[in-house]
């Protein structure tokens, strides 16, 4: 899979290197490309932002650097038509479906703004290059989009099939079968007073899994009743 960044902070993306997805690089599972958009811009401050019309708070991304950073990737990607990814807070919900989704397209770019948002008429333009998707990570503003793209492309790029070792650990985790994850012990047995429940020490499979759903289901009810009700 390819993934392009487009953002004027470039340093965000430097943790892709280590861990997981740092090795998924080195492999070429992942090949990941990050562009800084003033390298886009000419004017002499190398300038991305102006006033928004029709007045207001804050600054609006200014459409010609993101034509030309977008024109750039599309082409790199060659033929696949790429899906633009808008973190925005004003986007459809980032969900453990929608990583499922991204993880089987060929080539994602994600465009990071800033300040109050990037000018609308790039979505549209964008839309001619591709499929354009406006995402958000939760129902709360950070400063820009830079930190939901990488949760995302940690959250797609680990769906990559060969990035993480064992592709049973992906199956059994929260939100995979719309429950929260069961709790999870190692040893010793006990520790500071603390017991790990008998059953897991039973060896019996069928009481371990009946007693892992049933700890799913109590946990999903008191913590996220709403997944419940979906
Ligand atoms: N940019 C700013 N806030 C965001 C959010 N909650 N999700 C995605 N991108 C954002």
């Amino acid at each position: 899979m390819r993934i392009d960044v487009v953002t004027i902070f470039p340093a965000f993306f430097d943790v892709l290197e280590v861990s997981l997805l740092g090795k998924a690089r080195a492999t070429g599972l992942l090949d990941v490309h990050v562009h800084d958009l003033r390298d886009f811009a000419h004017d002499r401050h190398r300038s991305v932002d102006d006033t928004p019309y029709g007045g207001g708070a804050g600054m609006v991304m200014k459409p010609e650097p993101w034509g030309e950073a977008l024109d750039a990737v599309a082409a790199a990607a060659g033929a696949a038509r790429p899906t633009f990814v808008f973190p925005s807070p004003a986007g459809e919900r980032f969900v453990q479906r929608t990583a499922r989704e991204f993880a089987d397209l060929p080539h994602l770019v994600f465009g990071c703004g800033r300040y109050e948002g990037i000018d609308e008429r790039v979505f549209s333009y964008a839309a001619t290059l591709g499929d354009v998707r406006l995402v958000s990570l939760g129902d709360y503003v950070l400063n820009g989009g830079e930190v939901a793209a990488m949760a995302m492309i940690e959250a797609v790029g680990r769906l990559v099939p060969g990035v993480v070792g064992n592709p049973e650990s992906l199956v059994e985790e929260s939100h995979e079968d719309g429950l929260l994850e069961y709790p999870s012990y190692t040893k010793p047995a006990t520790w500071r007073g603390y017991d790990v429940p008998e059953v897991l020490l039973s060896g019996h499979h069928g009481r371990v899994a009946e007693w892992r759903h049933e700890q799913q289901v109590a946990r999903t009810r008191e913590r996220r009743p709403d997944l419940l009700a979906e």
